[in-house]
């Protein structure tokens, strides 16, 4: 039987921050269309790396007091443990800073050079003239030229949703220093993307079926109609300081991120292929039969569908079979968000709730395939994992199980060839394995959910239960239990995509080969020995998810920048790439940023623990005003309540209330902490009184 071959990636992690519920989507979508490829008997090679060049990662490395390669490193074997916590399988996990990468960035640069699709310009851009660098707009902050805002990106104004250049701001300073940025000429290169070679193949690739209708619109939009020349050259070059390639010939010049991440594709999987010995031209040569899918987030589009597929169409290489571009995640129908405790890491959820595949499978239950956004609703996350896997799957083996080892002595009977006829008729329509396909998980979803009620029916109606306590119902017991079971492992195969472990435990309980999608339908056959049953799942506790959230709202931090700038990014369109690579970056703020907290002398009036609660201590504090104010601090490891009554601290006193799970918490206290051990409130110098003002 000839096999599909096939290469599968998910968008490189940036190597600058933690991998949360909203990168999840992605890379559990694409490894259940992965697991579901190769459980159909096809080559399927998946590679991914971390995305570790650019700016942020190099000012961040810089702030933590360690070098780009001790931070890459050590972001590196953190994305490693969340992806394998949540059973995301890659074949390989690289990150683009590899000799690999390095030498396909660099030939791809000389073809396109030799293609004459590379030209030098001189541009004017902003420097930094303490931190002697060149600034990307986002490290430009100032007033809004439209509306004067104060403390604006260089490239849109988070007030009034203006865009603009980086020259266009009022007043500028640079996020990095400070300082006033200075206009200076550097020499950058240029990718001639309105070549018109690149706007004839792009607007070729586009509309040839590598898109789904919606991004296939947005291209059509972004390429304009007919003999527009809409595309702008891409500058694909950087001034040092910059962590990245150097550019051949080119001194002080390095790649922009971008440049090289997509090729960290090749890089990832050309390390694969020298581990396992694949070809692996035959997979990147030109007019190779092997397919290439990409799946990201549609805010990539952009880098994926138009410089992506133009740089390897013009030095050589084979152009990606399709994209597959997903949504944004909402938790509760909201973007994520620090102060709802939304925002949850990888990290976090696994401390909480442990099982992964229960996220697996709630997204799995969403996902269908198109650029929607996707909604995480915690009830409905409860409700589904409940009502569905444990409440419709699970308690079929555990409901019936049992009595094939206590009466039967683990081994199975006949079958009720009646009650399997449906099942075996949806293995052979292949329905289910279509919708996989087409990466409708949801509709698999339902379609593997109906099946179940057929079994719990079949049961419902068989009643075990009741047979086993019948004199003569003993072959009629044996019977309803093996179909039951048989029902059940076919139901595994159809999850196993989405649960790979417990299925792997199905498997071991029933004591068979790993379920595979190929083939045709077999019962096991009569006499065929199971183990005794384990429990395989329990149900999700609504707890657990309470606690997460708790947790993470129990932070001291208020909402990040970083968090609000999300909003921003969500609404920019097209060529904003330079804010996608740096909002990881928490800027220099003006003055005028920095007077809007109202900063108040404290005393603490009453401190008290908080049942329930894992780190907070709840703090009565008098700040001059008539009512003391409640504030919710998480300070309990560090403090013994009684001993903080009646001393002065300091605390935010304008941060809007937030209503947490415990009370009204109506401010915040400051605390410094460090990598050591250690949280430390502040306490002002003697003689300052409760509400004066710090300044
Ligand atoms: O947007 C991001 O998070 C990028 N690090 C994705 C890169 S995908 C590919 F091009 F490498
Ligand atoms: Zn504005």
């Amino acid at each position: 039987m000839s096999t599909r071959k096939i290469l599968v990636t998910s968008a490189l992690p940036y190597a600058n921050g933690s991998i949360h519920l909203g990168h999840l989507v992605e890379y559990i979508q694409t490894d259940i269309w992965v697991r579901f490829q190769k459980m159909q008997g096809n080559t399927c090679h998946y590679v991914c790396a971390d995305d570790t060049h650019g700016t942020p990662i190099m000012l961040r490395a810089e702030k933590e007091g360690i070098t780009p390669e001790q931070l890459i490193n050590r972001v590196w074997q953190e994305h490693y443990d969340d992806f394998k916590a949540f059973h995301v399988e890659f074949d390989h996990y690289g990150s683009t800073n590899s000799s690999e990468t390095r030498e396909f960035a660099e030939r791809i640069y000389k073809k396109l050079k030799d293609a004459g699709l590379i030209e030098q310009r001189t541009i004017e851009q902003y420097y930094d003239p303490i931190k002697q660098m060149f600034l990307p707009d986002r490290f430009i902050k100032g007033e809004c030229p439209k509306c004067g805002a104060k403390d604006q990106y260089g490239d849109n104004c988070e007030v009034c949703g203006a865009a603009y250049t980086p020259a266009e701001v009022k007043n500028p300073y640079s996020a990095v220093s400070g300082a006033k940025p200075e206009l200076r000429n550097s020499n950058h290169y240029f990718f001639k993307l309105s070549a018109d070679t690149c706007q004839q193949f792009l607007r070729e690739w586009t509309r040839s079926g590598t898109l789904q209708p919606e991004a296939a619109n947005k291209m059509q939009e972004w390429l304009g109609a007919e003999g527009e020349n809409k595309l702008t050259d891409w500058d694909i070059s950087r001034d040092a300081p910059y962590f990245g390639f150097e550019i051949p010939d080119a001194p002080d010049k390095y790649f922009y991120v971008w440049l090289d991440a997509p090729v960290g594709y090749m890089g990832s999987f050309k390390q694969l292929c020298n581990s396992k010995g694949i070809d692996f031209d035959a997979y990147w040569k030109q007019g190779s039969d092997t397919e290439l899918y990409h799946f990201i987030g549609k805010d990539i589009l952009y880098f994926h569908a138009l410089f992506w597929p133009a740089m390897l169409q013009h030095a050589g290489f084979r152009t990606p079979t399709k994209l597959f571009a997903h949504g944004f995640l909402t938790v509760n129908g909201e973007k994520m968000s620090k102060s709802r405790g939304t925002f949850i890491t990888a990290k976090s959820y696994t401390d909480h709730i442990k099982n992964t595949e229960y996220l697996r499978y709630y997204y799995a239950a969403k996902l269908n395939g198109t650029m929607e956004d996707l909604d995480l609703n915690l009830d409905d996350f409860v409700a589904k994992v409940n009502s569905d896997l444990i409440g419709k799957y699970i308690n079929i083996a555990s409901r019936c199980a049992g009595f094939i080892s206590k009466r039967f002595d683990g081994k199975l009977g006949n079958i009720d060839s009646a009650a399997t006829a449906e099942f075996q008729s949806a293995f052979k329509n292949g329905e289910i394995a279509h919708c996989y396909e087409q990466r409708d998980f949801s509709r698999a979803l339902r379609e593997i959910m109906r099946l179940a009620d057929v079994a719990n029916q079949y049961i419902a109606e068989k009643k075990p239960w009741e047979l086993t306590k019948q004199e003569g119902k003993d072959a009629e017991l044996h019977e309803a239990c093996s179909t039951a079971i048989t029902l059940f492992r076919d139901l595994t195969l159809y999850l196993k995509p989405i649960l790979p472990v417990l299925a792997g435990q199905v498997e071991t309980f029933l004591n068979i080969p790993p379920l595979a999608w190929n083939g045709t339908w077999k019962a096991m056959p009569a006499g065929h020995t199971i183990n005794t049953y384990q429990h395989l799942a329990t149900r999700l506790d609504p707890k657990l998810i309470e606690s997460m959230v708790a947790a993470n709202q129990e932070s001291l931090q208020p909402p990040v920048q970083s968090e609000q700038r999300h909003a921003a990014h969500q609404q920019h369109t097209a060529n904003k790439e330079v804010a996608r690579a740096e909002k990881d970056f928490e800027p220099f703020i003006g003055i005028d940023d920095f007077s809007k907290i109202d900063l108040r002398v404290a005393r603490i009036v009453n401190a008290e623990h908080v049942e329930g609660a894992e780190k907070l201590l709840k703090l009565t504090l008098d700040i001059g005003e008539e009512k003391p104010r409640t504030v919710f601090a998480g300070i309990k490891s560090a403090y013994d309540p009684e001993k903080l009554k009646g001393r002065m601290t300091v605390m935010v006193a304008n941060l809007a209330p937030r209503k947490m799970k415990f009370g009204m918490s109506e401010g915040m206290v400051l605390a410094a902490s460090g990598d050591a051990p250690g949280l430390f409130i502040l306490n002002p110098d003697d003689g300052a009184q409760p509400g004066m003002r710090i300044k």
